[in-house]
């Protein structure tokens, strides 16, 4: 079974062409090895444009959006923000764990504030913006990932 999935990129430089959106791009090509159905869009580190993103993306009942960018200390960094404001349900772990695997790796890792939340049928997850970091968070990922869908969409029935 295929799920859909969609990849925001968030980040002023990109938004405006000033820099490629080379994580982005990251994301989608492993979502689409991995067999997902991707929908892609960048923004701005615009709260507003954000939240609308998401809300539509969750409307849409896309099952996995992974968000790029914007979860560090800068003043512009507000994607954490956006995310929590329109989410449902805080996925506390998932973010806990991705950041406690990523610090075995370098102890920037703890500069990300990203979260894990659900809205709707939707599993949102900040990844931080770097190529480096989004491979690292989607390689962590990966094994708890196909479990985290079915039991969002109550697809697991065996417990
Ligand atoms: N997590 C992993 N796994 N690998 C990384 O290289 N970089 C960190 C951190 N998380 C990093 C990581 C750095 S340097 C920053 S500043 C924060 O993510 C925030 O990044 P962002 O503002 O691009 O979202």
């Amino acid at each position: 079974m295929s799920y859909s999935a969609a990849v925001l990129t968030v980040s002023d430089r990109s938004y405006k062409k000033i820099r490629e959106d080379l994580s982005g791009k990251t994301l989608v090509n492993l979502l689409k090895n991995d067999g997902f159905n991707v929908t892609y869009d960048i923004v701005p580190d615009e709260s507003k444009m954000i939240k609308n993103k998401l809300k539509f993306f969750c409307k849409k009942k896309i099952t996995l959006i992974l968000t790029t960018g914007g979860t560090g200390l800068a003043v512009r960094d507000v994607t954490t923000e956006a995310t929590l404001d329109i989410s449902e349900k805080n996925v506390y772990g998932l973010s806990e764990y991705l950041r406690i695997q990523s610090m075995k790796l370098t102890p920037f890792a703890c500069l990300s504030r990203g979260v894990s939340v659900i809205r709707d049928h939707s599993l949102i997850i900040n990844f931080p913006g770097s190529v480096n970091a989004v491979n690292q968070y989607y390689d962590f990922l990966k094994p708890v990932l196909i479990h985290a869908i079915k039991t969002l969409l109550g697809e697991n029935t065996g417990h």
